[in-house]
């Protein structure tokens, strides 16, 4: 993040600086006596010369990014734009400085016919023009438009820029260094002189302009999603340096509808992947996907979108029941599934509209079963254009109860909070209550919250007046907790979960969303007889930190000496550019949006390992469908307690390591829960290489499943 900054004000000052002294050099053959030669030229030098400086103060940035935060942070930036800065300025540095300090000299005659060719020769004020235009475009990149892992055609492109932006001005210093050398007297006058300038900038526009809507109409319609499309990005693919798998065997990729009905390949359909449904269920719902108006406590109304009515329903099992819930839309138009978050159920009970199901229309409905073998805190969504049905309201929560827990709670609250758009602008809620909520608790009686962050946001929660411990992160249990001061904030990426426990004591404990400071937040105020007038906060001193807690998992991906069978790399990124037609602020995947994510192919049984590196300017919290992710590494060091997640938050400048075991056969969505990035393309897919999905995504089949 400093980095970036740096980077930024570093770039534009060096644009600045490049500016003033390509003026300054385009002018010196105007120069009607060696002093004013002289005196243009010493300006040109110290000009270039600070901006050589700013370079290589940015040069340094960036090798001190590439050593503090890894190669991956830096290498967009040394293969693309530091070439590209480089090379006009080593031929200032080398060539051009040095030949224009030779020919100082002081006196008021004319500069002789020598010095003026030397400094009209085209090299001089073009080797200004690049130095000033390689900064502009890396200024332009470090915020809008990161070179993340380039192609050696993406490198070239942009020399190709500079060049084509140069041509204008290039004839024009070429017909004036004609005429130096044919002896004739250049056009002093100002007048003439701005004109020659204002042709020549708006020459250099239009050539420039051309470059841009070309750019933006090649952009748009490349983005443009396909009306139908299946899953299976044959074109992009990505095995993770693994050995070959049977899609990269495919000859034929355009005709791969084929191999939906070659048995031989013992390739499966999604649809089949159900897992073993045929005991008869234990538990049985209903969700009613339907509108409704819902007032919050505070009398604010929502035009909610709801399951049942209500807002996050609950759905509480036992480990081990077979669950099944029937899924009924009734009046939301684009359709609706259930996703169970974090949850790893069989890829046909995934909910993702044209990958694992067809979208529920209005009148239809969906059976979910599946068996509840995972205890813990999790949630449901539908994931059907997630980010405007999450947002308003299409979501539940699945508690599965331990069928025998060594510690009982006398007390439990599932505490949701959410942003909704009510009548009277944004809303954050706890559930229903917008406002503060006072509960009695008696002293000595254990208390579990159930936090779950549905909002798209990363939430910080404060939890006042005793210690308390983690006891679960996204529904795994951490193994022996230690507990943690009062003054210890948490905080959770959206999609997250913690369970947070605690004994009251004899006096209150205040809950609340946000800072300290924001007394009107959200929150919960437990208390033991008479309810206090205020919760009281004081700031916290410590954030809990998930890579330091308990005891470290140790699971299948753990051991040091673990061989990978895979690894990816998710580099993080963001961009201005386009996405289905529109242009976009692009939150990128390895410089890419959906679809040109390569899908990432594994083989049932892989161990896989994946680095998240985030160089965007905002937190990203990834979330990986139909598998807990063990974290091994933060910033590059191992953490000294590898947990499970199934929603990791990555902040802009960190790096993490994540492993897993490839062992729940499907076609898997990996993307930013931040849904509104997700909309935009920051999804990519995980497959297993004897998988099919005859299901399609597009407006064709109304699967819409950003
Ligand atoms: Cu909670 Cu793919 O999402
Ligand atoms: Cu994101």
């Amino acid at each position: 993040m400093f980095e970036t900054i740096a980077s930024i004000i570093l770039t534009v000052s060096m644009t600045l600086f490049w500016g003033i002294a390509s003026i300054a050099a385009a002018g010196l053959p105007y120069s009607k006596s060696n002093q004013s030669l002289k005196n243009r030229i010493n300006f040109s030098i110290w000009t270039g010369g600070a901006a050589l400086l700013l370079s290589a103060m940015w040069y340094a940035t960036i090798i001190g990014q590439l050593v503090m935060s890894g190669c991956l942070f830096a290498e967009g930036t040394i293969k693309t734009l530091i070439p590209l800065t480089l090379v006009p300025q080593l031929y200032l540095a080398v060539t051009i400085l040095p030949r224009l300090k030779s020919l100082r000299e002081s006196g008021g005659e004319p500069p002789t016919q020598a010095a003026l060719r030397t400094v009209a020769h085209p090299s001089v004020p073009l080797s200004f023009y690049a130095a000033a235009l390689a900064s502009v475009i890396s200024a332009f990149s470090t915020v809008f438009a990161q070179p993340i892992l380039p192609s050696p055609f993406e490198i070239a492109q942009r020399f190709m820029l500079v060049a084509l932006i140069l041509l204008v001005p290039a004839i024009f210093a070429r017909r004036r260094y004609l005429k130096v050398i044919r002896g004739e007297q250049l056009q002093c006058g100002f007048v003439v002189r701005l004109l020659n300038l204002a042709v020549a900038g708006i020459l250099t526009a239009v050539v420039a302009i051309a470059i841009l809507v070309s750019n933006v109409l090649v952009g748009v319609n490349a983005s443009k999603l396909p009306e139908a499309s299946d899953m299976m990005n044959h074109e992009r693919i990505d095995e993770g340096g693994g050995s070959a798998t049977q899609i990269s065997g495919y000859s034929d990729h355009h005709n791969h509808q084929q191999h939906y009905v070659n048995n031989q390949t013992g390739t499966v359909e999604v649809a089949a992947l159900t897992g073993n449904i045929s005991d008869p269920a234990d538990v049985k719902f209903e969700l009613v996907a339907q509108r409704k108006k819902i007032t919050l406590a505070s009398g604010a109304v929502i035009d909610a979108w709801t399951f049942n009515g209500e807002i996050a329903p609950e759905l509480r099992v036992k480990h081990g029941d077979m669950v099944e819930v029937k899924l009924i839309n009734k009046d939301i138009d684009s359709g609706a599934t259930i996703h169970w978050h974090g949850y790893n159920v069989p890829n046909a009970m995934d909910g993702v509209p044209g990958m694992t199901q067809n979208v529920v229309k209005p009148g239809q409905s969906f059976t979910y079963k599946f068996r509840a073998d995972q205890e813990g805190t999790y949630w449901f969504h539908s994931h059907q254009q997630a980010a405007e049905q999450v947002v308003k309201g299409l979501f539940g929560t699945l508690i599965v109860e331990p069928k025998q827990d060594a510690e009982t709670f006398d007390e439990q609250f599932t505490v949701i909070n959410h942003r909704w758009m009510t009548d009277q602008g944004y809303k954050h809620a706890i559930g229903k209550h917008d406002v503060l909520q006072w509960k009695q608790v008696k002293p000595g009686k254990r208390v579990k919250l159930r936090i779950i962050n549905t909002h798209n946001q990363s939430q910080k929660y404060l939890l006042q007046g005793t210690e308390f411990r983690i006891a679960s992160i996204d529904g795994i249990r951490i193994q022996d907790p230690q507990p943690l001061s009062d003054q210890t904030a948490y905080r959770l990426g959206s999609g997250g979960r913690y369970d947070v426990v605690f004994t009251m004591p004899d006096h209150p404990v205040f809950f609340k969303l946000g800072d300290y400071k924001n007394v009107s937040n959200p929150g919960i105020t437990f208390y033991t007889e008479t309810p206090p007038e205020k919760p009281i906060f004081k700031a916290e001193s410590a954030l809990f930190d998930p890579s330091d807690y308990g005891k470290p998992v140790a699971n299948d991906v753990t051991a040091a000496t673990l061989k990978f069978d895979r690894e990816f790399q998710m580099i993080l990124g963001n961009e201005m550019g386009f996405y289905n037609g529109k242009f976009h602020f692009l939150w990128t995947i390895n410089g890419e949006v959906y679809p040109r994510v390569p899908t990432l192919v594994v083989k049932e049984g892989d161990k896989v390992k994946t680095t998240f590196v985030n160089k965007s300017l905002t937190e990203h919290p990834m979330h990986l469908h139909g598998h807990h992710m063990t974290v091994l590494k933060k910033n590059g060091v191992k953490v000294k307690t590898p947990w499970l997640t199934d929603t990791l938050s990555v902040l802009p400048g960190e790096s993490y390591e994540v492993a897993f075991i490839a062992n729940n056969p499907g076609m898997w969505m990996d993307h930013c829960h931040n849904l509104d990035h997700a909309a935009t393309g920051m999804i990519l897919h995980l497959m297993y290489d004897n998988v099919r999905s005859s299901y399609e995504v597009g407006t064709r089949s109304g699967n819409l499943p950003d």
